[in-house]
């Protein structure tokens, strides 16, 4: 979302008049890369959004100032492949096609697709033809990401062959005349060298659309729309402190002030301080009038004798809707419930494959909009985490609030296995505090995606002094990771393991051995429960 001058066309200058102030549509063929592409896009400085590709051409054109067409799983000769409507080829919206994209434009367009000579996985060298708008910039013989068995053997009538694999495969076609261009390759992985340069091309030389897309510019858009959607009516949130409620809640309280009412359910299951810590400093240095509600014994005494993870979740989860819908009830007067949905989850649900159940955090408070009969209010929808984070700095939040890790709704509880207690809520707090602590002394914990210690449900012998001890076991986890579906386990410095261990062992009471988790996802998830 970085601003980014006005481009040229071509090399000439573009008269801002001429230019559409727009967003990109991307068409969803089932591609696994979609979001990327969209990502690719904002990169650029430029809105997208993510359709199905059968969505209605007349709406697709809409504002829409170029179409890309998305790769697929599907062949187009076979008889249930999608197939994109041939009028988007004629609104004279310029369209770039990718791999699958590709090949279903030359399709519908008299071209020729075949199942390929050699299926190419991979990494794979391409070369650009003549001198196209599209390649401004891209050299000879770069590496780029290729992931498909069929190719385009003709190209439509009308097109050239824009580029070429080193193994002679048509990687690329294009009509300058209607605007109309394929990669074969996948510009949008990281894999690909310039693809973002491609993608910049397509979006800025051809289709000359300016980037406008800014923090500074969605602020100012939501603010408004949010003003004319509530007037004078009142909106409750769920503040956990996290990221995502965090930049929402100031975020709605820049457009509507204290007509905004943030509940911060205190669950007892929260690290120690630093929840409470983040609430405080939006409170006092943003001026948010934060609801504190302590729900700890209430928590507490739900979890009792509960080991089951999945039973522990479910409590929780209905706890804290309940504790939330009393609360809302007694604020009283309100008409909004504001959610922190993220545009990934916008994605899912118009995607191909179709929506599918994706685990929601705490805050989304499913069901209370019903009970309550309150209108849903979700100002980031269209954004992408790192974009919240971004927002997030422009709206003036700590660049430490906005880069903690990810912590889980149903918090400690899942990271204590076995029976949730007091006591071991205050022996894992003390012990995760330190390790964190470590982290961060020694400059760690920006590099690390997601950090914590997890209580064990077992005994463990050691010796302190002269004394036999029988105490509780716990496990530093760290891990890498983009997105939290994949991870990696994080090599974490042995002097930093050596103080974490002895100042665990020795500061926190209970605990006579620290194991460090060195399992990657998959096969194993990132909590312990
Ligand atoms: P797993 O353990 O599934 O975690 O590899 C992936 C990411 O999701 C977080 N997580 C949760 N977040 N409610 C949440 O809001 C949950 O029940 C939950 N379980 C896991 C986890 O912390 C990691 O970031």
């Amino acid at each position: 979302m970085e601003t980014r001058p006005e481009t040229a066309i071509d090399g000439g200058e573009v008269n801002v008049a001429d230019v559409r102030r727009t967003r990109v549509t991307i068409l969803d063929f089932g591609s696994q890369y979609t979001h990327l592409i969209a990502r690719r896009v904002r990169e650029c400085g430029v809105y997208s959004e993510v359709m199905r590709f059968d969505h209605d051409v007349g709406e697709v054109a809409e504002d829409t100032g170029a179409i890309i067409l998305s790769g697929g799983p599907s062949s187009t000769y076979g008889e249930d492949s999608p197939r994109p409507d041939s009028a988007l080829f004629d609104l004279g919206i310029p369209v770039l096609g990718i791999c699958y994209g590709m090949q279903a434009m030359a399709a519908a367009l008299g071209g020729e697709v075949a199942e390929g000579t050699t299926r190419e996985y991979g990494p794979q060298g391409f070369t650009p033809e003549g001198a196209n708008p599209l390649f401004y910039e891209v050299p000879d013989g770069i590496k780029v990401w290729m992931s498909h068995g069929d190719e385009v053997v003709e190209p439509p009538p009308g097109f050239s062959v824009l580029g070429r694999s080193t193994d002679g495969m048509i990687a690329s076609i294009g009509s300058d005349e209607r605007k109309l261009y394929g990669l074969q390759f996948h510009p949008e992985v990281v894999h690909t060298e310039h693809g973002g340069q491609v993608i910049e091309n397509f979006v800025h030389r051809i289709a000359g659309i300016i980037s406008d897309w800014t923090p500074a510019s969605f602020v100012e858009e939501t603010v408004s729309a949010i003003r004319s959607e509530v007037g004078e009516g009142r909106v409750v949130c769920a503040l956990s402190g996290g990221v995502d409620s965090s930049v929402m809640s100031v975020l709605i309280h820049r457009a509507i002030g204290d007509r905004l009412v943030p509940i911060f359910v205190d669950n007892g299951l929260l690290r120690k301080d630093e929840d409470r810590d983040v609430i405080e400093r939006l409170r006092d240095g943003l001026g948010l009038t934060v609801d504190i509600v302590d729900a700890r014994d209430r928590f507490l005494e739900a979890l009792r004798g509960v080991a089951d993870p999945e039973e522990k979740r479910k409590i929780i989860g209905n706890a804290f809707i309940e504790v939330f819908e009393e609360e809302a009830r007694r604020i009283g007067g309100i008409r909004y419930l504001a959610q922190g949905t993220l545009y990934p989850d916008v994605i899912e649900s118009v995607s191909v494959k179709g929506p599918s159940a994706t685990i929601k955090s705490h805050h989304n408070v499913g069901g209370l909009p019903e009970i309550m009969n309150l209108k849903l209010i979700e100002p980031l929808r269209t954004l992408f985490k790192d974009e919240v984070r971004k927002v997030g700095g422009e709206l003036g939040i700590d660049a430490d609030i906005l880069g903690r890790h990810p912590f889980p709704g149903p918090g400690l509880a899942v990271r204590i296995l076995g029976e949730v207690t007091a006591e071991r809520i205050s022996v894992l707090q003390e012990a995760d505090a330190i390790a964190i602590e470590e982290i961060r002394r020694a400059g760690l914990y920006d590099d690390i995606w997601q950090a914590f210690v997890v209580l064990l449900p077992v005994h463990s012998v050691g010796v302190m002094g002269d004394e036999r001890t029988y105490e509780n076991v716990v496990a530093v986890r760290a891990v890498d990771s983009r997105d939290g579906m994949t991870a990696h386990w994080f090599p974490m410095p042995h002097e930093v393991l050596e103080r974490m261990s002895t100042r665990i062992i020795n500061g926190v009471r209970g605990v006579n051995r620290v194991c460090y988790d060195v399992s990657s996802k998959p096969p194993s998830t990132i909590e312990w429960e």
